[in-house]
């Protein structure tokens, strides 16, 4: 069953969300895939209601979120929700198909083909409406050190070599699986 929810009611809850790590998750070509993120926020532009996250260019999610959607799936039980976190934010689709290994319960997205996952209910349904590389001559130096350093290659889940895709995706539909 999907609870639709205002967005705004549960700002705290997604911000908290992103800070402990949520998952995002894409289909491309049939290929469901899912990637843990701790940077995101959700914010107004264009008097559209946008949540933001950046993705780096080596990621597998970065192919898929050339379909255009992605789907945003908050843990309301951060017990169960940790191994599933740990291993989507170390396993990479390029390898393996993380929604199998981990056993997730896929639902059918509501206005984007991409699904929602019943282990994480909280869901923001996003389409893209903008993506921008992010400029890497105008990041702080000492980001550039601690969080790009160019002897770690690609693959790399944590720190890398490769810079962050801003991705913006308008808020479509809001809803906690239940
Ligand atoms: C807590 C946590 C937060 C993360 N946040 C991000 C993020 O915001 N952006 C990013 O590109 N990678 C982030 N990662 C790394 C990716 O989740 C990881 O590299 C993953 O294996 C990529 O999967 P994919 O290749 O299937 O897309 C995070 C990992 C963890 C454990």
């Amino acid at each position: 069953m999907y609870k639709e929810i205002d967005p705004y009611e549960y700002m705290n809850v997604i911000m908290e969300g992103i800070k402990k790590g949520v998952l995002l998750t894409t289909k491309k070509d049939g290929v469901v895939n899912t990637m843990t993120i701790s940077w995101g926020q959700i914010g107004i532009e264009w008097n559209k209601l946008i949540f933001t996250t950046y993705v780096r260019t080596g990621r597998f999610t970065h192919e898929q979120l050339e379909s255009g959607e992605f789907s945003i799936n908050i843990p309301m039980d951060r017990k169960k929700a940790g191994k599933i976190l740990g291993y989507a934010g170390t396993k990479s689709g390029h390898n393996t198909d993380k929604i199998e290994d981990l056993g997730l319960t896929l639902t059918e997205g509501k206005n984007i083909s991409v699904p929602g996952i019943k282990e994480c209910p909280l869901t923001l349904e996003c389409r893209i409406l903008y993506k921008q590389l992010q400029d890497s001559s105008a990041i702080p130096e000492e980001f550039i050190k601690t969080m790009y350093p160019q002897d770690v290659d690609s693959t790399y889940h944590s720190a890398n070599k490769d810079f962050h895709t801003m991705f913006y995706g308008e808020i479509v539909s809001a809803y906690i699986l239940e």
